[in-house]
């Protein structure tokens, strides 16, 4: 059975609001199809183009097992180029952010311009075309500070979300930032395990103590809250100073900008800012956090003194690997007006959480005795969502494909 019949048979088998036949958390062809199908064809957020601030900065990345690079050229555009070089293949840049004044492949020293142009190529001869061998250009929207990428030549359609999205975060000034810390974490569980996880938070009231300081743990449905009597206040405060706040989605994206609970203005151990230096000081720096969640792969907090992103990247059928990013105002003195530590400590703490529970869920779909569960539909709205959502893009890949 090739692997195109085998994940339409998986996917036929799914029912309804359940979670999703073992074969499509464990099996080595549902993660290749993974790739192609949803990987690879969906748009993807790379990073804040406040991590390349100077013309010759680049960030190195793995989509899958794609290497990517996104670069800013002498003109101050931001570019992504598949990071392979068009001689005989070698990556250019190891994963990771660095600054180049061009980008050398380190085989045999071909050298491109930060355009993706095509240098310099020592001994290759005369009739040697150097138009005709730079690097291969990869789709990127560039919207309020923040680089989406799509690997397909057929993306899907962008500017509803670009829109929305512009309009919820443009009041932030995501250019006013810097990147202050990052962490990676190895998961030894499937992606989609470790999506549907960060989807939901029927699981947070007891995996998640210390984000339950902050974070609205209760909330039902898509966005809506329960338990957090300031709702009604903070959705008027909002309209007020004009901030967008009501919950917007469309089929691979979603934005709200949520109270938190009482007292807190920030997602942090405590619920004060990490950061004495705000992004804004709207409404008395009380903003709630403005959650966008783009699937398959990410979800980010944006709160009046910090930025939090979670993106998740497939290794293998039982590895996932967990990119986290924090970022404050680019003025902020780490030491002065910000604590490293204090910064990352919540969301380091609730990402090994959820890796624990991730790698245990994992290993109990392993099981002979697994069948697909009912998620609650009111707790677990997203997780449904995410799941729903993989199985539309998976059939209609199925179906462009077969
Ligand atoms: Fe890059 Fe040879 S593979 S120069
Ligand atoms: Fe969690």
């Amino acid at each position: 059975m090739n692997d195109l019949v085998w994940a339409r048979t998986q996917l036929a088998a799914r029912l309804p609001d359940h979670s999703l036949p073992q074969g499509l958390y464990t099996d080595q062809r549902a993660f290749d199809f993974d790739l192609d199908a949803i990987y690879g064809s969906s748009w993807l957020m790379a990073g804040l183009e406040c991590e390349l601030p100077e013309a010759g900065n680049y960030l190195a990345l793995k989509v899958g097992k794609w290497p990517v690079l996104l670069v800013r050229g002498k003109d101050g555009e931001v570019r992504a180029f598949h990071n392979s070089c068009r001689h005989r293949g070698s990556i250019l840049c190891q994963d990771g952010h660095g600054s180049a004044p061009k980008l050398v492949c380190p085989y045999h020293r071909w050298t491109y311009d930060l355009d993706g142009s095509l240098f310099a190529a020592g001994r290759m001869g005369e009739g040697f075309d150097k138009t005709e061998h730079g690097l291969s250009p990869i789709a990127l929207r560039r919207v309020a500070g923040a680089l989406f990428i799509c690997l397909s030549d057929s993306q899907p359609e962008f500017d509803s979300f670009g829109d929305s999205f512009n309009r919820y975060a443009a009041p932030l000034n995501f250019s006013d930032l810097k990147l202050a810390a990052t962490d990676l974490l190895v998961e030894q569980a499937n992606w989609k395990l470790v999506m549907e996880n960060a989807r939901e938070c029927y699981h947070c009231p007891t995996g998640h103590p210390e984000l339950g300081q902050s974070f609205p743990v209760h909330m039902v449905r898509h966005f809506d809250t329960i338990r957090n009597p300031e709702a009604e206040t903070f959705a008027a405060q909002m309209d007020a100073h004009g901030l967008p706040h009501a919950a917007a989605e469309g089929s691979w994206w979603q934005l709200a900008r949520i109270a938190l609970n009482p007292g807190s203005t920030s997602i942090s151990m405590d619920g004060r800012p990490v950061c004495a230096k705000p992004l804004t000081t709207l409404n008395g720096g009380n903003v709630g956090s403005l959650r966008w969640a783009i699937d398959p792969h990410m979800f980010a907090h944006a709160t009046a003194d910090h930025v939090f992103t979670f993106s998740c990247m497939p290794v293998g059928p039982r590895e996932t690997h967990v990119f986290s990013r924090w970022y404050v105002h680019k003025n902020a003195t780490e030491g002065v007006d910000y604590d490293p530590f204090a910064l990352k400590e919540l969301w380091l703490k609730t990402n090994a959480q959820d890796k624990e529970l991730a790698e245990n869920n994992h290993c109990g779909v392993l099981s002979p005795g697994y069948r697909p569960g009912p998620y609650s539909l009111e707790a677990e709205a997203l997780a449904v969502r995410f799941a729903d959502w993989y199985c539309d893009r998976a059939s209609a890949y199925v179906a462009d494909h077969g």
